[in-house]
């Protein structure tokens, strides 16, 4: 719309996700041309800054290259930056004021407020943005960032707050990987394809494993990190997400309303993850590491509080209690400083009936999704090992994006979330009752391993986490062999 003005205002301007990840999504989007022509970014933080200084900030995170720089003159030009505090009234309305007086030039004004704010100030923020800065001229949508409380009562404070303030329609939850391509591409996989509906379920499916593996470990962030844990930073929202699209019903229609009602309804379906059907880890310095980060144990940040026995690694079992999955078990796994960097989901199918190949030779055919890296979606099975007589082995059938998608670029998912909320869709964020879900599902194993201070297992820097895991994997009918490696992309 040419004659209406989009404002994306980002408050927390000057912190470290707005510097990291907002305002490079948002020369991004502008440097491709993806944004509505008139759209202005408008930062607000406390810090009495300059335009200059805030470029200052977020410039070096823009990956402009040579070519570039007028258009990213251009885009600065389109900021504004306004200093102020959380907590008052007349800076807010100083906010508003200088919107309002932009808006009342053109047709209708739209307001996107970005929350990149820390918790303690969530409330009284969000408060004084829909009593002093809510737009008259247009829509408004509020943009939040976990962490959504810490446990169910926390969130749901949170949410009883945000529910007087706004509409569900109003408020987009980020969850980043929703925004990635190979998470969306779930629900086209699933429904748009005859071939593997008949087998997505309990007769077909023997396990499930979503696995999240990263090779860092808390960086100078331990401060931050020690009061989630990895259960809270990745395992109740990311696995969660996926989880949830891997597991639902058919939605009756694309619509955001329909498939969100289908992700709560199969979270109602699990029982509370339990102590007994957990792998915690935590990881300790590994001498022979590359730098200080993978020679530093979890403990020995200085930012972690002595004694802590926060899970950096927890690998845990969630079973579905519907007719489609009751008696699978579905494993979710994810780690700090382990091994490698991947995310994954890997659905393994039983074992044919009746099996009459030569020397007990047949292993169990897996459907992955590998959201990243090197994207790829792989149906790993059985193939005859060719000039053999019945001789046999392990291949795929093969998607991997580099080699399908030459020269595709997959956009960043928080570019495409960005595009979702300007175009008012809510497919691909967080509804109030999924979050409810995830927290009744987490709770209870959080508070146990908090009350009762359970101890993690230790894991080196550099390993693939605890070998209980591994214990805990087989345990649940997921069969690993170690006999069949993915080529990878380019081989
Ligand atoms: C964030 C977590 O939500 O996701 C981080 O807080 C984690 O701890 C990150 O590193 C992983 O995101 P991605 O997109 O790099 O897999």
């Amino acid at each position: 719309e040419k004659d209406s003005l989009y404002s994306l205002i980002i408050l927390g301007a000057s912190g470290d996700l707005a510097k990291k990840k907002i305002y490079p999504t948002l020369w991004s989007l502008y440097r491709d041309n993806l944004l509505p022509s008139n759209t202005i970014f408008v930062g607000y933080a406390r810090s009495k800054l300059s335009i200059a200084d805030l470029r200052k900030l977020f410039e070096p995170n823009c990956k402009i290259i040579e070519g570039q720089e007028a258009q990213f003159d251009a885009f600065i030009k389109q900021n504004v930056y306004i200093a102020g505090s959380y907590d008052k009234e007349e800076d807010f309305k100083k906010l508003h004021d200088e919107l309002d007086e932009r808006e009342s030039k053109v047709k209708a004004g739209h307001r996107v407020f970005y929350l990149s704010l820390p918790p303690f100030v969530f409330d009284t923020a969000t408060q004084h943005i829909r009593e002093n800065c809510w737009g008259t001229r247009g829509w408004n949508r509020v943009v939040l960032e976990k962490p959504f409380g810490h446990d169910l009562e926390s969130s749901r404070k949170l949410s009883s707050h945000l529910k007087k303030l706004f509409s569900e329609e109003e408020i987009y939850r980020i969850d980043h990987y929703l925004g990635k391509e190979l998470v969306q591409n779930l629900l086209t996989l699933r429904f748009a394809n005859r071939i593997f509906s008949p087998a997505w379920n309990n007769h077909h499916v023997a396990s499930v494993l979503i696995s999240f593996k990263e090779p860092i470990g808390t960086q100078g962030r331990g401060g931050y990190f020690d009061e989630y844990g990895i259960i809270r930073d990745i395992i109740q929202n990311h696995l969660m997400q996926i989880f949830c699209l891997a597991a639902m019903e058919k939605p009756v229609s694309l619509d955001a309303e329909d498939i969100r009602d289908e992700k709560v309804r199969v979270l109602r379906r699990i029982a509370p993850a339990t102590i007994e059907n957990s792998v915690l880890g935590q990881y300790l310095g590994n001498p022979n590491g590359k730098n200080e980060d993978e020679k530093t144990g979890y403990l020995e940040d200085p930012t972690v509080p002595k004694g802590s026995v926060t899970p950096t690694f927890a690998a845990l079992v969630l079973k579905i209690d519907n007719e489609r999955w009751e008696g699978v078990p579905w494993i979710l796994r994810a780690g700090k400083a382990l091994n490698e960097r991947k995310a994954e989901i890997r659905v393994q199918f039983k074992n044919p009936d009746g099996d009459i190949m030569p020397g007990n030779a047949t292993k169990r055919d897996e459907l992955v999704i590998r959201f990243q890296p090197n994207e790829a979606i792989y149906l790993k099975m059985m193939t005859k090992t060719p000039n053999s007589h019945f001789g046999m082995e392990e291949t795929e059938l093969d998607l991997t994006y580099s080699k399908r998608y030459e020269g595709v670029v997959l956009a960043e998912a928080y570019q495409l979330l960005f595009l979702e909320i300007l175009r008012g869709r809510q497919i691909h964020f967080v509804r109030n009752d999924e979050l409810e879900q995830t927290w009744r599902i987490f709770t209870p194993l959080l508070h146990q391993i908090e009350n009762e201070k359970i101890k993690p297992i230790d894991y080196e820097f550099g390993s693939r986490g605890p070998r209980e895991a591994d214990k805990l994997l087989a345990e649940n009918n997921f069969v690993y062999t170690g006999t069949y490696k993915w080529p990878g992309p380019g081989k």
